[in-house]
């Protein structure tokens, strides 16, 4: 992608800041971030000519005159916890699904080229049918997870109304540099490399017999660009379509930091669902293959990143 005028929305959180780096040199990037959880250090330059950054709350913007002139929206502000969205789901609607809604509206009143949502595996729920196809009908046992799913049929309709150009991505458990690990509601694998690096007992929520299909940060960015690139409309799962559980993937995470620390096992948190795992066959869709065989080294950049991050 070069030469092209592009606005993510959280673009300095997690995933949304490697997108923006991979782009920045050859594009124009705006970034609308909030800085609920986004910090501006995630950004390699943020002084960059190409950049331009507004500290606002996606709901308090004028995003129609915000847009103009921009040929594609990467769309990553959320509500991203699920624990957080049962505790309010009025504040998920209106954070995860108004937020859109606007966008969207905006979307089209610019004639964008096409927008790509950050969606979830959430929406699938308790579904067993694994590995999980985008065909299944949402199960959605969480108000974050029926917000994802909600957007998922706005970004269908307004294609169908006004011939808005959309890919929904489905993430599964992704991981990697950056990834936040202060909030309460940290994925696993920063909490257990935060806990082992800090001294502290890593927790379990459940058994730890509940599986996760894991994907790297990088390979997400890459399906961001990837599926605005490409002509298809709907929905595809971004993921390794690989499974492991929690209890695995603790041992790993042990292995290669060579600690010797036992887990604490805590109650299955609300919302949270038994079992993922996903069928990538959609993938070409959007000209992506994630090579597998990188987990291990994957996990130890992330390490190095947070042992660097800790200092
Ligand atoms: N990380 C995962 O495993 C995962 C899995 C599935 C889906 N997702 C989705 O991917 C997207 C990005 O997730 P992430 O892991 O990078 O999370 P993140 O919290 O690191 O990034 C979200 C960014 O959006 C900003 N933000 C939040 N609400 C905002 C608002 N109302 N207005 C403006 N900015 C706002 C935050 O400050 C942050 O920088 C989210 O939509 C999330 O639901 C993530």
């Amino acid at each position: 992608m070069k030469d092209r005028n592009i606005l993510i929305t959280g673009g300095l959180g997690f995933i949304g800041s490697h997108i923006a780096n991979s782009l920045m040199d050859d594009n124009s990037i705006t970034i609308i971030d909030n800085l609920t959880s986004g910090r501006l250090d995630y950004i390699d330059n943020p002084n960059h000519d190409n950049l331009t950054l507004i500290q606002n709350d996606l709901n308090g913007l004028d995003l129609t005159a915000t847009l103009k002139d921009i040929d594609y929206v990467f769309h990553l502000a959320a509500m991203v916890s699920v624990p957080l969205s049962v505790e309010n789901p009025i504040r998920c609607h209106e954070e995860n699904v108004t937020a859109t809604v606007n966008l969207l509206n905006a979307c089209v009143k610019n004639d964008i080229e096409k927008i790509v949502f950050s969606s979830s595996s959430a929406v699938y729920g308790e579904n067993t049918n694994m590995p999980l196809k985008e065909s299944e009908i949402p199960m959605p046992s969480s108000p974050y997870a029926a917000s994802k799913a909600s957007c998922e049929l706005y970004l269908k309709s307004f294609h169908e109304s006004y011939g808005l150009n959309y890919t929904a991505l489905r993430y599964f458990n992704v991981f990697g540099p950056k990834q936040d690990k202060n909030s309460p509601y940290a994925a696993v694998i920063p909490n257990f490399i935060n806990a082992i690096l800090e001294n502290r007992e890593p927790v379990i929520y459940g058994d730890g017999e509940q599986t996760r299909d894991f994907v790297y940060v990088g390979d997400v960015a890459r399906a961001n660009i990837n599926a605005a690139e490409s002509d298809y409309n709907g929905i595809v799962n971004v993921a390794s379509g690989k499974r492991i559980t929690i209890n695995e993937l603790y041992e790993i995470v042990k292995k290669t930091l060579n600690a010797d620390v036992d887990v604490r096992y805590l109650p299955k948190r609300p919302g949270d669902i038994e079992h993922s795992h996903a069928d990538i066959s959609n993938m070409k869709r959007i000209n992506l293959e994630i090579d597998t065989t990188d987990f291990e080294k994957q996990l130890v950049e992330t390490i190095n990143w947070f042992r660097q991050d800790l200092k």
